[in-house]
C-alpha cells in the first residue's frame, strides 16, 4: 500500500486516472469492507476537497451511514428517500446540480448545494450501499464524476464482494 496519495494536476478526467489505480492498491489485498471503504473515503475527499464524501449501507431495508469525511451526517435514510434512498431504489446513478430542485432532498448540511449518489452493487446485482458526494459549489458535479465514481463503486464491487 502507498503510504501517501500522489496527487496530480491536470484534467477531472486525469486526476481520476491517476487516482484509481492509488485506491486499486489501497484495497488491495485488504478484506474488511469498513477499512477498506474508510480509506477510499478518506482518498476521494484529500483529492477533490468536496464538503462531504462518504457510503451510506443497506442494513434491514434502510441505508445506515458508513464510513465516511466531512460534516456529522443523517445516520438513516430510508428507501426511496432522499436522494440516496432515490438512487437506491431506481438502482442508478443520481446526478444533482442542485439539491434545492430535488423533491425530498435530505439536508444533511446547509452548505451543501449540489450531490451525487451512485450505488454499489453485489454480485448478485442487488445494491448494498451507495457512495455519495456533497459540494458546497453549483457546478462542481458533472457527468465526469459520474463515469469515475461508477468506476469505482465497481472496483468495490470487484475486490469486496467476489
Ligand atoms: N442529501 C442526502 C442525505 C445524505 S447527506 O448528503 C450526507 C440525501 O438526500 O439522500
Amino acid at each position: 500500500m502507498a503510504e501517501e496519495l500522489q496527487s496530480i494536476k491536470g484534467t477531472k478526467a486525469e486526476i481520476y486516472e491517476s487516482l484509481i489505480p492509488q485506491i486499486q492498491c489501497l484495497i488491495q489485498g485488504e478484506t474488511d469492507f469498513v477499512a477498506n471503504l474508510a480509506n477510499i473515503a478518506a482518498a476521494l475527499k484529500e483529492t477533490f476537497s468536496w464538503l462531504w464524501v462518504g457510503f451510506y449501507l443497506v442494513r434491514n431495508n434502510e441505508l445506515v451511514l458508513g464510513p465516511f469525511q466531512g460534516p456529522i451526517a443523517c445516520t438513516r435514510i430510508g428507501y426511496g428517500k432522499g436522494v440516496c434512498g432515490t438512487a437506491w431504489k431506481d438502482r442508478k446513478s443520481l446526478l444533482v446540480p442542485n439539491v434545492e430542485k430535488f423533491p425530498g432532498h435530505i439536508a444533511c448540511s446547509s452548505s451543501s448545494v449540489a450531490e451525487i449518489v451512485v450505488p454499489i452493487l453485489n454480485s448478485n446485482a442487488e445494491v448494498i450501499g451507495v457512495i455519495d458526494v456533497d459540494s458546497e459549489c453549483f457546478d462542481v458535479l458533472d457527468e465526469i464524476d459520474r463515469v469515475y465514481l461508477e468506476k469505482i463503486s465497481q472496483i468495490i464491487s470487484i475486490n469486496l464482494f467476489t
